[in-house]
């Protein structure tokens, strides 16, 4: 596709706490006071409605969305995998008879490349590393982050570091990120430890950090909201539904909306729902007392969302707010139980995509969701990132959970 021209400048950062704003060829990840930063777009510089037409048929999902995620960057420092433009799914009666609902639709994340909604983010993170000239790329995560980073970090011709919380991480993912051939490491601890480490080190010796910290990979979750409003022809569900670790996810579907109202592309706001497992619900007690406090000692089978400190609480705070939005726990006991439902409807996702459904069957039967409302829950993972826990659970072999949806192994007679 041909190099459209824009204004170099046309989009800064913003810490979300001092205000202080930045030049983005600064390359900052922080600010520094220590608060995140947003990317803001000045859209007086642009007419993103008529830049969004011209890219309407690009390959990429994110990349579509080009002129309201990274108006500037020059085509030739693009790195895509034809991310994004995943299905959106009917959910079976069986699954409608669960939740006590009548209208729900799935996103399914999980057709990303690396099989998880994190590519839209990774793609544009990626891609302003090749801007900036760096060579070498750095995350900690719960198995998808590093999935992703690896994965687009040597499509790039990029070196990729991970760190992982030793013996929580979901196989397939562990898999992905040694056969994508990042540097990986594991440390004795959580997630939160993890991501410590790794934002010490990158301000230390300068790797690019990808983790959501970093606003860029907002920027290109944002596209999961832009993607599902076009699906539904720019009218709004009452409720979008999705998993909340780390909260960068929250964090861009909040941003996404507010920037939909602000170009007129929609004029109602759909709430945002953010669920988290119990034993790792750091943000809903926040969202429900106003006070945080990290938990240190997280707790949940659905491992990707296991989460005790996620660094994006503010951002998403202000999501909720803004939505009018909601925040809830589920147990794992639920959250498999979805699970086994999604799967059998032919859809499937990895155990944290499921809190959704288990989330929208409790605010239904809380009375928070009317059954007959308009929800779309996003599915973050696919099914085969986290085979293991299948086996477990169809065998019966999962301590303190009740296979009540097991499937059995049959053992051929061929007589
Ligand atoms: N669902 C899946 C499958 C995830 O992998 C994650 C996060 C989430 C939901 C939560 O999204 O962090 O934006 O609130 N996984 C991160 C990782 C932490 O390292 O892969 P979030």
């Amino acid at each position: 596709m041909m190099e459209r021209k824009f204004l170099p400048e046309v989009s800064t950062f913003k810490c979300i706490t001092c205000k202080k704003t930045y030049s983005i060829a600064s390359g900052s990840i922080r600010c520094s006071c220590g608060g995140l930063l947003e990317i803001k777009h000045d859209w007086t510089l642009l007419s993103p409605k008529k830049e969004l037409e011209y890219y309407e048929h690009h390959l990429s999902g994110v990349w579509r969305f080009k002129p309201i995620i990274h108006p500037s960057i020059p085509d030739k420092d693009i790195v895509m995998r034809g991310e994004g433009n995943t299905g959106l799914y009917n959910a079976s009666q069986r699954i409608l008879d669960y939740a006590g609902c009548t209208n729900l639709l799935f996103k399914h994340e999980g057709e990303n490349p690396t099989g998880s909604f994190k590519d839209r983010g990774m793609t544009v993170g990626i891609s302003e590393a090749k801007r900036l000239g760096m060579h070498t790329v750095v995350c900690a995560s719960t198995g998808n982050t590093s999935a992703s980073l690896a994965a687009y970090a040597s499509y790039a011709g990029m070196k990729a570091t991970v760190i992982l919380p030793k013996g929580k991480v979901a196989f397939g993912k562990l898999a992905q990120a040694l056969a994508y051939g990042a540097k990986v490491y594991t440390v004795e601890g959580t997630f939160d430890l993890a991501l410590q480490q790794v934002i010490d080190q990158a301000s230390k010796d300068g790797r690019y950090l990808l983790n959501s910290i970093n606003p860029w990979r907002i920027e290109g979750q944002k596209t999961i909201i832009f993607e599902l409003l076009e699906n539904l022809k720019w009218e709004t569900p009452d409720w979008i539904v999705a998993p909340a670790g780390n909260l960068g996810n929250t964090s861009a579907f909040g941003k996404a909306l507010k920037e939909a109202q602000e170009l007129e592309l929609i004029t109602e706001i759909p709430h945002l729902v953010a669920v988290q497992a119990k034993g790792s619900e750091p943000f809903v007690k926040y969202w429900e007392s106003g006070k945080y406090n990290p938990e240190p000692n997280p707790r949940t089978i659905a491992t990707a969302i296991n989460i005790g400190n996620p660094v994006s609480h503010s951002k998403a705070f202000e999501a909720l707010k803004f939505t009018n939005g909601v925040a809830t726990s589920v147990s794992d006991q639920s959250i498999l139980d979805a699970k086994a439902l999604i799967d059998g409807a032919g859809i499937g996702c990895e155990p944290a995509s499921a809190s959704t459904l288990a989330g929208i069957k409790k605010l239904v039967d809380e009375g928070t969701i009317l059954a007959s409302e308009k929800i779309v829950a996003i599915l973050t993972g696919h099914l085969l990132k986290d085979p293991q826990i299948i086996i477990d659970y169809h065998q019966h072999q999962l301590e303190n959970i009740q296979s009540i949806y097991a499937n059995k192994i049959n053992i051929y007679d061929h007589k």
